[in-house]
C-alpha cells in the first residue's frame, strides 16, 4: 500500500476486531513506526503500553473502559500510548509532549493500516484506573488507547467500507486561509 492509500483507508473500526492473534512482528513493526515520528528537539516523549492476551486486555477494559467502548476487549492487543510531560520540549511557552505523541500515534495507526490491521483511537477512559492497572507512574498521562486487529470481515477493505463512504470531513477550502487569517479564496 503506498503511503495516501493508508492515509485514505485509514479509519476507526472498533466494532470489527477479530480475536484472531496479531503476529509479534506486526506490533513490532508498528511500534517501529511510532518511534520514527518527529519530535521537538528530538524529545521522542512517546510511551507505549502493548496489552496482549485475552486475561490481560478483558482485566484493562474492565477496570478503565466504559460499556460504550468495551468491545474493544475482542482485539488480543491493545496498545496505549502515554507521555510524560516533563520529558517533552517546551518552546516559547508552548508544550510539545501531545503533539508529539500525536505524531506518533498516527504513524503507528498507518502502519497498521498499511499491514491491514484495524485501530480505534479511544479516548474516554479512566485514566486513574488505567494507570494503577498498567502500573503507570504518576508525573505520566495516559492519553490514548487503541486495540490492534485483524478485521473480523474477509478483508480490510471490506471492514473499512462503509466507514469511509460515511465519513464527513470539512473541505480544505474551510480550513485554510491565506496570507492572512480569515482570507478565503475559494477551491484551489
Ligand atoms: C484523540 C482522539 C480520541 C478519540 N477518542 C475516541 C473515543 O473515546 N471513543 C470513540 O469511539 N472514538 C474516539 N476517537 C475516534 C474519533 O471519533 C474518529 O477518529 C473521528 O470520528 C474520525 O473518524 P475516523 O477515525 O474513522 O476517520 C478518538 C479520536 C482521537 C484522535
Amino acid at each position: 500500500m503506498q503511503t495516501m492509500d493508508a492515509i485514505r483507508k485509514r479509519c476507526s473500526l472498533k466494532t470489527h476486531l477479530s480475536s484472531r492473534p496479531v503476529d509479534a512482528e506486526d506490533v513490532q513493526a508498528v511500534l517501529h513506526a511510532a518511534t520514527l515520528a518527529p519530535s521537538a528537539r528530538n524529545t521522542q516523549p512517546w510511551r507505549f503500553v502493548v496489552v496482549q492476551g485475552k486475561e490481560a486486555v478483558d482485566s484493562l477494559v474492565d477496570a478503565a473502559f466504559s460499556e460504550k467502548s468495551a468491545v474493544i476487549r475482542e482485539a488480543p492487543v491493545i496498545i496505549v500510548a502515554c507521555s510524560r510531560p516533563a520529558d517533552g520540549a517546551t518552546v516559547e511557552g508552548r508544550e510539545y509532549y501531545l503533539y508529539d505523541l500525536g505524531s506518533a500515534v498516527q504513524n503507528l495507526l498507518l502502519a497498521a493500516t498499511d499491514r491491514g490491521l484495524v485501530t480505534h483511537l479511544i479516548a474516554s477512559f479512566d485514566e486513574d484506573a488505567l494507570k494503577r492497572e498498567l502500573r503507570i507512574p504518576e508525573d505520566v498521562r495516559a492519553v490514548v488507547a487503541t486495540p490492534l486487529a485483524h478485521p473480523s470481515t474477509a478483508s480490510y477493505d471490506e471492514a473499512a467500507e462503509e466507514r469511509l463512504r460515511e465519513r464527513s470531513r470539512m473541505d480544505v477550502s474551510e480550513l485554510t486561509f491565506h496570507d492572512v487569517w480569515g482570507k478565503r479564496i475559494g477551491h484551489m
